[in-house]
């Protein structure tokens, strides 16, 4: 577990503590069980699968609630070496990395995301799109995507947006990265409120 780099906030994330929110039969109580069950599913069918999953939505929703629980269940359940990153963080330590001082090689840092047998990179699309990142970020998909390594997305940006003023999944990763996004993940569209309200509306009740 500790190799595996979970954040200590979802520490004690798991499939029993992520309680689908919203009305009974509501699109979004329906979108967080359907998401639940998907997640469920990919660590039971392990290693028998060919595809990870992409969870989208909006803030709060729990995507990366979700993503740790997947890996802290394939490391308890079935021994499986697993490697969390937020992404942002994964590319400032590339560009870190770059630094001669700092002693880091890029592969010291590339090497263990390439190998994970199951990586969750959180926060896609999160850092501005530089064609740095941009290709940085191609890279290393395509390298995971090349060696049919499975591997768990999250991100809030959509296919689709309402307002002109939004960005798309697209133009913040680009287009040669979302098309092997679609071959190498189910879409898993999470909707809802922000949780992270409701805790703090409870919160602000006991005072
Ligand atoms: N349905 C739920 N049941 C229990 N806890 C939840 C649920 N949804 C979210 N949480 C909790 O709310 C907090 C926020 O969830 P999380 O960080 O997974 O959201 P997110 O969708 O990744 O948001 P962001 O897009 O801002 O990263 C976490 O502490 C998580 O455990
Ligand atoms: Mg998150």
């Amino acid at each position: 577990m500790e190799s595996a780099r979970i954040p200590k906030r979802y520490d004690g994330c798991s499939f029993d503590t992520y309680h689908p929110q919203g009305k009974p039969n509501s699109l979004n109580f329906h979108a967080q069980a359907s998401a639940l069950i998907a997640a469920k599913h990919l660590v039971d069918e392990y290693p028998n699968l060919e595809i990870g999953v992409l969870f989208i939505g909006p803030c709060g929703v729990g995507k990366t609630h979700l993503a740790t629980a997947i890996i802290a269940s394939l490391i308890h359940r079935k021994g499986v070496p697993c490697l969390f990153y937020d992404f942002r963080d994964l590319l400032k330590e590339i560009q870190d990395s770059y630094n001669p001082i700092s002693q880091n090689s890029e592969l010291r840092v590339l090497a263990p995301v390439y190998e994970a047998e199951v990586l969750v990179l959180d926060e896609l699309g999160a850092s501005k799109p530089t064609d740095w990142v941009r290709d940085t970020m191609t890279q290393i998909i395509n390298k995971r995507y090349n060696e049919k390594k499975i591997t768990i997305f999250t991100t809030n940006y959509l296919d689709e947006v309402t307002s002109p003023s939004e960005e798309t999944l697209t133009d913040r990763v680009g287009m040669r990265l979302r098309s092997r996004l679609h071959e190498m993940c189910k879409v898993i569209k999470i909707t809802g409120d922000d949780y992270r309200l409701k805790i703090n509306n409870n919160r602000g009740r006991k005072f």
